[in-house]
């Protein structure tokens, strides 16, 4: 009998089906066999979806932009591996600390095509930054230029930009909005005069251009128009970096922007309210990476009181994001599609905000059976922790059939790996 294989809905990674008994299959791989594999919680990444969304942001700014560099933004899952391939695929990277730094490096970025950020970048971050030989350093506030002065050598120019807050902010979760006019990022418009002169002044930097980023998880595109519009009083410049970005559907009912329109809407944008022949740089980090992965749990317990309570075997160490914004992601049990019994999927932290999913709509949750959460990849890996002393989970590399973890679970020697015995 011909094998049936279901599509899977956009929130899924690409090429994510069912085979004929509903069973979930990644990258060609079979869910509950990667549970059984790995264990769970993990993170299953599908490679090709990675590939796949890089191409797109290239292709869509090398048919709209002649001049262009798209970074990979790396807090969005700074995992050496996803870094690597983004380097493979020909990405820049934009790196937000000195860890970030030496990941980057460590995945094999070209120094020249990375891209540090920070609002409070320290000296040695910065030190580190210059020795490495890094593209671009983005200067965020005024006392960052004699710190990053110091570490120049005599004789020698380091390629800058200004971080500007337009005043502008985006409809998204007020955490992640950072234009705005109260915002710890950047030079407000006022000082950005005396910013762009300091700069020009002095005999260590090379003012290449202006940066914004003006929030994360952006639906409505709309306001990097008034963003730019009130970056363009401050005069010319060869760079324009208009920051990342671009929102995506955690759920099914959710729609967002495309690559190509995110990407056709700011070349215009810059073209427009600017001018032609900019070089543009965009940062992407959620659009890149948060469809690839799904996360899998295994269910450990099931309880009913005034609601029915799902607990699985992760849950905010593995992803802060519905404690920290509200966010909300779907719950699917492997091999058995579908809703029926309303429940919140909780996670096995010690505090009741540890929930997962509000509402869920599973089939028939049993205790043993295989949770998947999609749309995980990004942020979630990159702000998991140990809470309760639980061990991160693996990150695994699902494509064409074949399995690989690239980041192994932690063990509990790790929990104990930093500590310095006294008696030692
Ligand atoms: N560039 C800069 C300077 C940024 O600060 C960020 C994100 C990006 C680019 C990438 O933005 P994206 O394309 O991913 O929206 N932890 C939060 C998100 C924080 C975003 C921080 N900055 C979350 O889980 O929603």
């Amino acid at each position: 009998m011909a094998t049936v294989r279901t599509i899977a809905s956009h929130v899924w990674p690409l090429g994510t089906t069912f085979d004929e008994d509903d069973v979930l299959q990644l990258g060609g791989c079979d869910a509950r066999e990667l549970a059984r594999e790995f264990g769970t919680p993990a993170y299953i990444v599908v490679e090709d979806d990675l590939r796949t969304r890089a191409r797109a942001f290239l292709d869509a700014f090398a048919r709209h932009a002649d001049d262009h560099e798209v970074h990979f933004a790396s807090k969005s899952f700074p995992c050496t591996a996803v870094l690597r391939v983004m380097a493979e695929e020909g990405l820049a990277c934009d790196v937000a600390s000195g860890g970030e730094l030496a990941l980057a490096l460590r995945a094999g970025f070209d120094p020249a095509r990375v891209h540090l950020h920070g609002n409070a970048k320290s000296e040695q971050e910065l030190r580190d930054a210059v020795a490495a030989g890094i593209g671009d350093i983005v200067i965020d506030n005024l006392d960052e230029f004699e710190k990053l002065e110091r570490v120049i050598e005599p004789g020698s120019r380091q390629r800058v930009l200004l971080r500007i807050a337009p005043g502008v902010s985006p409809d998204t979760h007020p955490k992640i909005s950072t234009g705005g006019p109260n915002t710890k990022f950047g030079f407000s418009i006022r000082d950005a005069w005396a910013a762009i002169e300091r700069a020009e002044a002095s005999d260590r930097f090379a003012l290449d251009g202006l940066h914004m980023h003006i929030g994360s998880q952006i639906f409505d595109l709309e306001p990097f128009r008034a963003a730019l519009e009130a970056m363009a009083q401050l005069g010319e410049f060869r760079t324009w970096n208009l920051g990342g970005g671009l929102g995506v559907a955690y759920t099914h009912e959710q729609k967002a922007p495309s690559i190509e329109d995110y990407v056709r809407t700011k070349v215009e944008l810059v073209e427009e309210v600017i001018g032609p022949g900019r070089r543009i740089a965009d940062e992407p980090g959620r659009a890149l990476v948060a469809h690839s992965t799904v996360t899998l749990y295994t269910v450990q317990s099931i309880k009913r009181n005034v609601a029915t309570w799902v607990g699985v075997d992760g849950g905010m160490s593995d992803n802060l994001r519905p404690m920290l914004y509200g966010a909300r992601y779907e719950a699917h049990v492997v091999g058995k599609p579908g809703g029926g019994t309303v429940c919140h999927l909780t996670g096995k932290h010690c505090e009741s905000g540890d929930v997962l999913v509000h509402d869920a709509d599973l089939n028939d949750p049993r205790p043993g059976d295989v949770i998947a959460t999609p749309v995980t990849g990004a942020y979630g890996y990159a702000m998991s922790n140990n809470y309760n002393g639980v061990p991160r989970p693996p990150v695994v590399f699902v494509k064409d059939g074949d399995a690989r973890v690239v980041v192994r679970r932690e063990t509990y020697d790790d929990l104990f790996g930093r500590d310095v015995d006294p008696d030692a």
